[in-house]
């Protein structure tokens, strides 16, 4: 396996202090986890931002060095204003929102571009100074499209992959961003773009067709004259792994415990990072509808609702998350008794085996963001359901909806399909849910993390060397 040099916006570790004792703990999200073993089996650097250390003493930063030097990671900092206008600003308040479709959540004028463009130019200077003859790079994500092109300049004959984690929207979205072609040139310094459905890919060529031009012919499209490839790499995560920590004894312990307090009582589970993307009001009001249509599971029904605090100083993640609070009082103040509520709602991060628990109590899984890149929660719970049950719910705006067919499929705008999904999940019978369950699982476990890696990879190694490369332009 060649060197891999990996650059993401955050690294897979992020830096913890608490009072006098400082640490680096692992990030969460599927990058950070994806991408681990790939990094450890190539012996290559990891470039990103290991959180705020602003507070930190010189001698506690000392400390964080060496513990990122010995995973092979590389920090780059980021200073206060780099947080709020890059990482804040463009990345979260304008190419989230429209990469998900929503528009209106920009902010009418975006004063942060020339951030977002100076922290992309510090992450390429920063790789091309770690970069050795023979490495191939694989920059990730939304925060780092100029990334690729940067590069390019600095290394005409690197070999270099991107990956873009969120949805790529149709090119009517797309173009409605004033440095459209910036971005799209950005992304082009790459020899491989990747995106996690084929429909994605389909929108960024149209997006190169009517904004730059430049015609794709099976995927491949040529640039300042060389080849650029285009596809669809749907990314897995590591089941093996899952469902080894599904089965362990604490686990298995939380569940027996959690059942026991439930008893009687059919269980709904979500777990989500606390975002707009997610659909968790609609999924409450379906709820809702469900207590209100059938008096008899008023009391019987439970929906656990995980909410990982993040991006807190945007301020449409503060309002949603009022929002949500305001949601949660409002059901459980009409449908609670004195005995229960029908939302048990935590606003707080939870540990592998903490969610392993949860997966595998679930009688439901709601997985209903109103756009979503993949979203691995939902291959999580398949992963975690050894016993071969449990019914998953799952958005059709979500990347893993092109593949998780045997989930039950809804529309997350439409709040009443989403009551009779429920329903309907709650009624399937066991022969059903298993036969649907051993369908999802055997998909979740073939195209796996290390299938998705190997995929990509292997798509961009196969491509001409950059000494053919070279000679052919
Ligand atoms: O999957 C999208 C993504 O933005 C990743 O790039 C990131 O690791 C994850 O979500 C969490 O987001 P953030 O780094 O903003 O906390």
């Amino acid at each position: 396996m060649p060197r891999l040099l990996l650059v993401s916006n955050r690294l897979p570790v992020t830096v913890k202090a608490e009072k006098d004792h400082v640490s680096v703990v692992r990030s969460p999200g599927g990058l950070a986890t994806g991408l681990s073993r790939p990094h450890e089996r190539s012996g290559g650097v990891w470039i990103g931002w290991p959180g705020d250390v602003s507070r930190l003493s010189a001698a506690q930063r000392t400390q964080v060095e060496s513990q990122l030097s010995a995973l092979r990671c590389v920090p780059l900092y980021l200073s206060a204003s780099e947080v709020s206008r890059f990482y804040e600003g463009y990345s979260n308040r304008v190419l989230w929102p429209l990469c998900h479709y929503l528009l209106d959540r920009i902010p009418r004028q975006d004063r942060d571009w020339e951030a977002y463009a100076k922290v992309n130019e510090r992450f390429a200077e920063l790789a091309a100074s770690h970069y050795q003859p023979g490495d191939t790079i694989w920059v990730h994500d939304y925060q780092l499209m100029l990334v690729p092109g940067l590069l390019r300049k600095r290394l005409p004959e690197a070999r270099i992959g991107y990956f873009h984690h969120i949805p790529f929207p149709s090119s009517e979205i797309f173009r409605t961003l004033p440095h459209r072609e910036d971005l799209l040139r950005g992304l082009l310094g790459a020899d491989l773009v990747g995106f996690h459905t084929p429909s994605y890919a389909h929108h960024f060529s149209s997006s190169l067709l009517r904004l730059l031009g430049l015609e794709t012919d099976l995927d491949n499209v040529t640039y300042e004259g060389r080849t650029v490839r285009v596809g669809g790499f749907p990314m897995g995560i590591d089941a093996e792994a899952f469902e080894k920590v599904s089965q362990e004894p604490g686990v298995l312990e939380e569940l027996r415990v959690l059942k026991e307090r439930s008893a009687g009582q059919r269980l709904l589970v979500g777990i989500d990072r606390l975002d707009y993307t997610k659909g968790i009001p609609r999924r409450m009001l379906a709820l809702q509808r469900v207590l209100e249509r059938q008096p008899a599971l008023r009391g019987r029904l439970r929906l656990i609702q995980v909410a990982v605090p993040s991006r807190t100083q945007v301020e449409d993640y503060a309002a949603y998350r009022d929002k949500v609070d305001e949601l949660v009082g409002r059901i459980n103040g009409m449908y609670g008794t004195v005995h229960n509520v029908p939302i048990h709602y935590l606003y707080r991060s939870f540990n592998e085996k903490q969610l392993a628990g949860l997966y595998r109590a679930a009688d439901v899984m709601l997985v209903t963001p109103v756009r979503d890149g993949m979203n691995l929660v939902a291959k999580e719970f398949c992963a975690c359901r050894p016993d071969e049950d449990g019914v998953l719910i799952l958005s059709e705006f979500a990347g893993a909806a092109s593949e998780l067919r045997d989930a039950l499929i809804v529309n997350p705008y439409d709040v009443e399909a989403m009551a009779d999904a429920i329903e309907e999940a709650l009624r399937m019978p066991v022969d059903t849910r298993r036969r649907r369950m051993r369908t999802l699982r055997a998909q979740v476990k073939s195209r796996d993390v290390h299938w998705w890696v190997g995929s990509f990879l292997d798509t961009l190694q196969g491509m001409p060397t950059p000494s053919i490369r070279k000679g052919s332009v």
